[in-house]
């Protein structure tokens, strides 16, 4: 009996997963709360505040969906799992306690340590003098964290000293990111290519999805500030999924072990942001759900069924579970409103969606948009993510290109350099 499934969030992933649970066969129908204007072409909306534990609960006891897929982090670190659970829903995502991995960065580095799993020096701290005597120990590039959920905003790298010590300042003394930041992570510096490693987990085995390769920074070249991604492309030379396979051994399946060990087994997806270090793949972070905007590059190659791997994820075991992936490259540029990752204006008209769209080969899913008076406006920083897929990398990125030209709104920007070279 084919399911019914409601989709947490209402950016560019919870288009993707929309789109990709929609075309799972063992899906009847897709809601989604809040949603977009990509997500309400798939199935109804509902808007209900994601983060509301109590209200997510009651809609899907109401709607009587058979699978919540939580999108964002902070549903599922306010405990919307929890909450679906004492009521009987079936849930992809992990309970608070298990996603304090995303929510906590001194408790992810605490897990990575006791289970073994490579990554850099760090120390966890919520006084200044510590903090400033592990910028000594660790040296240039200085990383200061915030421990908490701070936005996308709570992570510095400085190369000078004084600047590393202002970010200890702002967090500990001045409290600009609030409780998020009365700890701090100071961490050893990895160098080396970042990737992103998602993981489907039942608790204590792990479907791993194909990887692929993210552009946190603004400006062509890995110029200007961090954001939430501007483009993303699979697979990546070198790193397949054939090529990542022990990882499951090294990272995830110790990390499900011990997370298992302390009351809190993980189901849901497990997001390994690695570096490869000239000394082997080190990990960075854990994110607690899939990647922006990497999901909607990574999706459209699934030749499966999404909506059954993610049931049994939340159900079952994901042990046979195995994904059909077609063939084919996907490359996922974002446009961004003017002034992301700053401030920028919202309700800008936006033109050539359409046009866009009816190029071979090519989703375009909503990441911040919104209908006023019938009629496509912006709504955030990161306003539409476009995918092409093709057998060849030159011309989906060509083909991605050529889509993102029809689109137009008022202070459009994008990087020119997602998957060149590749
Ligand atoms: N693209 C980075 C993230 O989703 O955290």
């Amino acid at each position: 009996m084919a399911r019914n499934v409601l989709v947490l969030g209402g950016g560019g992933r919870e288009h993707a997963l929309t789109w990709a649970l929609a075309r799972s066969p063992s899906v009847a129908q897709v809601a989604s709360a809040p949603g977009n204007p990509g997500t309400a072409s798939l199935g109804p909306t509902y808007p209900v505040d994601a983060t509301d534990p109590a209200a997510v609960a009651e809609l899907a006891v109401r709607l009587g969906v058979d699978l919540v897929v939580v999108g964002p982090e902070a549903p599922l670190v306010a405990g919307v799992v929890d909450a679906l659970q004492a009521r009987g829903v079936a849930a992809f995502g992990p309970v608070a306690a298990a996603a304090r991995i995303e929510g906590s960065k001194a408790f992810a580095k605490e897990v990575m340590e006791a289970a073994a799993a490579p990554t850099g020096g760090a120390v966890a701290t919520g006084d200044r003098d510590q903090a400033y005597a592990a910028l000594e120990r660790f040296g240039p590039p200085y990383v200061v964290k915030a421990d908490g959920l701070a936005a996308g905003k709570g992570v510095r790298i400085c190369t000078e000293v004084a600047e590393a010590r202002e970010a200890v300042d702002d967090a500990l003394v001045r409290g600009v990111f609030g409780t998020a930041g009365s700890r701090l992570v100071i961490e050893e510096f990895l160098h080396g290519p970042e990737r992103s490693v998602f993981a489907v987990c039942d608790g204590t085995e792990v479907a791993l999805l194909e990887p692929a390769q993210d552009y946190k920074r603004a400006l062509d070249g890995d110029a200007g500030l961090n954001t939430g991604g501007m483009g993303a492309y699979t697979p990546v030379p070198g790193f397949s999924l054939a090529e990542v396979a022990h990882l499951e051994d090294l990272v995830f399946r110790p990390v499900l072990e011990e997370l298992a060990d302390r009351g809190a087994p993980y189901r849901g997806l497990l997001y390994a942001g690695l570096v490869e270090t000239t000394t082997g793949p080190k990990l960075l972070e854990f994110n607690a759900r899939f990647g922006d905007p990497e999901t909607q590059a990574i999706l459209p190659r699934i030749d499966g069924d999404l909506g059954e791997l993610l049931w049994q994820a939340a159900t079952g075991s994901v042990a046979d579970a195995a994904l059909a992936w077609r063939q084919q490259a996907a490359v996922t540029v974002v446009l961004a409103s003017g002034g992301y990752p700053g401030s920028y204006p919202t309700g800008v008209p936006i033109d050539g969606v359409d046009a866009a769209t009816a190029l071979p080969g090519v989703e375009v899913f909503h990441a911040g948009t919104r209908r006023e008076e019938g009629r496509l406006v912006t709504a955030g920083g990161r306003v539409l993510a476009v995918t092409a897929l093709d057998d060849d990398v030159d011309v989906a990125r060509a083909r991605a290109y050529e889509a993102t030209d029809h689109i137009r709104f008022r202070g459009a920007h994008r990087r020119s350099d997602i998957a060149a070279g590749v």
